[in-house]
């Protein structure tokens, strides 16, 4: 998998990518991050790479001809015309199924980063972008968003999460949210880890943690639970719950 982010901020984006597991990922081979800076294909003599939008209003906008010069430079290299993605809060929304086809389909991925007002539309027009919002809330730029979009398409890449760090059975797969999990000590601040967690039991352990997931889904993120596919021990701990819960009035 590789990943080139056209930015104005490219430290920004290395630093960050640069860390942890997906920079493990990297010095493993495994997945490639380059970031290159669109003011390096200017014209303009003082290395402006925005301008005022027409019709005013405020802000400013960046200017097509850095960013198609930056994208058609990366084509050269590569020798392929690669899939753009541009990050903004009006596009479509990055969720994990989004992660997931983005993984699955894609090798090669240009990430375009906005900042100011955005971009000139004809840019957008002409790369035939693929917009993506990470969330109904406006950043000042599209780097954390591009960030975001690569660390969650890289760490379903074979190899990329190691086994202790699998994600198999994290929030989202299958539409619920993660149980709640406990490490040592087994009491801390009098708090007491679930008993079922030291029982060895692992069947109890399986259903404890998936009763816990229906509930967390459930009370946390209602949308999410309406979609969820149930079984039919869910739906008998449901209603467990349920008569119970009308049992207390
Ligand atoms: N740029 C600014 N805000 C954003 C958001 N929420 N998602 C994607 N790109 C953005």
């Amino acid at each position: 998998m590789h990943f080139h982010i056209l930015t104005l901020f490219p430290e920004m984006v290395l630093n960050g990518l640069g860390t942890s597991i997906i920079g493990r990922a990297q010095r493993d081979g495994l997945l490639t991050v380059d970031a290159r800076n669109i003011r390096d294909y200017t014209t303009e003599k003082h290395g402006h790479v925005d301008d005022y939008p027409y019709g005013g209003g405020a802000g400013m906008l960046m200017q097509a001809d850095p960013i198609m010069r930056a994208y058609r430079a990366l084509c050269e290299e590569t020798g392929r015309t690669p899939k753009v993605i541009y990050t903004t809060p009006q596009g479509r929304l990055f969720d994990q199924n989004a992660a997931k086809e983005l993984a699955k389909e894609e090798e090669l991925v240009i990430l375009l980063c906005g900042h100011y007002e955005g971009v000139d539309e004809r840019a957008l027009e002409l790369l035939h972008a693929d917009c993506y919002s990470i969330g109904d809330y406006v950043l000042t730029g599209g780097e954390l968003p591009a960030m975001v979009m690569v660390d969650a398409i890289s760490r379903m890449v074979p190899g990329v999460l190691s086994n202790r760090e699998s994600g198999e059975t994290e929030s989202f797969e299958g539409s619920l949210l993660e149980y709640p999990q406990y490490t040592r000590p087994e009491t801390y601040e009098g708090l007491r880890v679930p008993e079922i967690l030291l029982s060895g039991d692992h069947a109890k352990v399986d259903r404890w943690r998936r009763d816990q997931s229906l509930l967390r889904t459930m009370e946390r993120r209602p949308d999410l639970f309406e979609k969820a596919e149930l079984t039919k021990e869910d739906r008998k701990f449901l209603k467990k719950l349920r008569e119970a819960r009308e049992d207390q009035g």
